[in-house]
């Protein structure tokens, strides 16, 4: 989803679609723009491309000097104009981007004080909200700053009141947000991107950030409400399609935007209101008729298959075989006529995949295919596709896309656990439950990144690195190591935690440090045995794991992440947040090529 603002001088409706056309690229299906006409809140909102709200605004123009505009990628049900944002109230309109996870909760207690919802988006809960305290007596800005701490998950807000032609408001809280300073007008925006045709001079909010913006500029508070000065930078490239933001590399970037592009593919995947997955595509084979899921992929995308095997064996019972695609392609595994299989891939192009896809199509199998890139050769060759909305992925070292990946395989997972009748309506609500806390738990996990920064110093000296991991902790663990290898070029090796004994623990000394994965699930107490015949061998132990844990194994560590506390179903979602930082910042720290790593490439069209 896209959010722009102006606080203009003369009427703003063609530069907010001129701002959300910029947007374009996260992709969106309906969109929407609020203006003050004398004072009085007016909206126009339509279904399906930009140019059908122009057609809207030809038919009625609106003339306000102020105003916000969104686009929208549907989340569950239709993306249809009552669902489009702006959502308002007489008082203010909102904009959104991401998720709310407790709009449930604050939906019963606003209608229990009287409020009338017309939607059932999470957005409108904030509208109304932030209303229901102006009822009480509160100015916009006091109601704003009431209404922030009650809102949990990661989201961007924009806000506009009825009656104030001097002021918006903006708010970063997982996903990012910056404002843009103009003759005489000042923007709000999604992305620097976004507002590049009117200004080059932008200020990033931070986590936590909100800002009150008028025509002579900005005040930013932070979540105390302190007001907090931020620096303005220069954009640079206006034509570049992606912008670093305030990153110093696009990996980190990457990894810091998943709050936000987990919500935006989650909201895809999920009906929220209802609590049950509700997939944006009709499925051409019936998940209860299958025998077996094939999966395959190449690396990253390899591991996220890895974990879904998990998923789709324990939550839907069904059998999962899963190889990396350069063996498949050539081992010619019999694949049942009508059965299916899933490949996944941040591309849509790599040549073992769509050579392995080609096979199983060939054997007259249905494909499934998760990618990131949707006018891809893998996206137009597949019977169907269910898209990751991860936006561009400019990093060699894939973060956002595999997070996302793991999203939308959970869900295809759920799906299936619904259609072979392996769960009920219950758990089908507990686990959407535990996929909206994702988001919100990712930005929790990368304020980690200064302990993170501290450690990765002692892991840059180490010449061999073991990363070790149970369950769906397993393939996190690979993919630890993967990411560790690639940008830092220490030798690491993940292992299953159990398997240690049978030829790792031969490697252990002082100088090899152990980066244990372990949320406190059913078996932490197995890992934790593992961590002891590390620790009896003089091993150095980091443990990425959760206070419950941290507090539970009673040995001595190198270093302890203490994540938040997670529902386990979603741990490997939002475990990949520290394991992508830590080869990150010993890449940094090493002084090595993040972005471009020597020998890899982004796509990989060859065998
Ligand atoms: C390359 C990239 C990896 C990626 C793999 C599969 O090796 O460097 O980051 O995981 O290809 O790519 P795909 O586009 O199919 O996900």
């Amino acid at each position: 989803c896209g959010i722009v603002g102006i606080v203009g001088r003369e009427a703003v409706a063609g530069q907010v679609i001129e701002a959300l056309r910029r947007l374009e690229y996260r992709g969106y299906d309906s969109a929407g723009i609020a203006t003050l006409e004398q004072g009085r809140l007016e909206r126009r909102r339509a279904e399906g491309k930009l140019s059908n709200l122009q057609l809207k605004l030809v038919q009625s123009p609106l003339s306000g000097a102020i105003g916000i505009g969104h686009t929208r990628w549907a989340t569950h049900g239709r993306p249809n104009e009552t669902n489009a944002h702006p959502h308002a109230t007489e008082r203010l309109a909102v904009v959104h981007n991401g998720i709310i996870e407790n709009f449930r909760e604050l939906k019963a207690e606003l209608q229990a004080a009287g409020a009338r919802f017309e939607t059932e988006t999470d957005t409108e809960v904030v509208a109304q909200l932030v209303s229901h305290l102006m009822g009480q007596g509160l100015g916009p800005v006091a109601a704003v700053e009431a209404a922030l701490p009650r809102l949990r998950g990661a989201f961007a807000l924009g806000f506009l009141f009825a009656g104030e032609e001097d002021f918006l408001i903006g708010a970063r809280h997982g996903a990012p947000l910056a404002i843009g300073f103009g003759q005489g007008e000042t923007y709000l925006g999604s992305d620097a991107l976004a507002l590049a045709p009117f200004t080059d001079e932008i200020t990033y909010l931070d986590e936590g950030d909100w800002a009150i913006l008028t025509r002579d500029g900005a005040e930013v508070r932070d979540i105390a409400g302190n007001v907090v000065a931020r620096p303005r930078q220069k954009i640079v490239s206006q034509a570049f399609l992606v912008d670093k933001g305030n990153h110093r590399h696009f990996m980190v970037k990457e990894i810091h935007e998943q709050p936000e592009v987990v919500g935006r593919t989650l909201a895809h995947y999920v009906d929220m209101a209802n609590g049950r997955i509700a997939l944006p595509e009709a499925l051409p084979f019936d998940f209860a008729r299958l025998s077996r899921l094939s999966i395959t992929a190449c690396g990253t995308a390899f591991y996220a298959g890895l974990v879904a095997k998990y998923w789709f064996e324990t939550i839907a019972r069904l059998p999962v075989e899963i190889d990396v695609a350069s063996e498949t392609r050539y081992r010619e595994p019999p694949l049942e006529r009508d059965g299916l299989t899933l490949v996944i891939s941040q591309s849509g192009e790599t040549a073992d995949t769509l050579a392995s896809l080609r096979y199983a199509k060939a054997q007259g199998q249905h494909s499934l295919a998760v990618v990131n890139v949707p006018t891809s050769t893998i996206a137009r060759e597949s019977s169907v596709v269910m898209p990751t909305l991860a936006g561009p992925e400019i990093g060699v070292a894939s973060t956002k896309a595999f997070s996302c990946q793991l999203t939308v395989l959970l869900c295809l997972a759920i799906a299936a656990g619904r259609a072979r009748g392996t769960i009920d309506a219950a758990r089908e609500r507990a686990l959407v439950d535990a996929l909206i806390t994702v988001p919100g738990l990712m930005a929790e996990s990368v304020k980690l990144e200064p302990e993170v920064e501290v450690l990765s110093r002692e892991i840059a000296k180490a010449r061999d690195v073991l990363y070790l991991g149970r369950g769906t902790s397993y393939p996190l663990a690979l993919e630890g190591a993967l990411k560790l290898k690639e940008i830092s070029y220490i030798h690491a090796e993940g292992y299953a935690a159990g398997e240690l004994k049978h030829g790792p623990i031969a490697l252990i000394d002082e100088s090899v440090p152990v980066i244990v994965i372990a949320p406190h699930d059913a078996i932490f107490e197995k890992t934790v045995s593992n961590m002891q015949e590390v620790a009896a061998r003089g091993g150095r132990i980091v443990l990425i794991g959760d206070a419950k844990g941290a507090a539970d194994h009673g040995l001595d560590t190198l270093a302890t992440l203490t994540m938040p506390d997670v529902d386990p179903v979603v741990a490997p979602i939002v475990y990949a947040v520290p394991v992508q930082l830590l080869a990150y910042h010993t890449a940094v720290f090493m002084g090595k090529d993040v972005d471009q790593p020597r020998n890899l490439a982004k796509s990989v069209t060859v065998e």
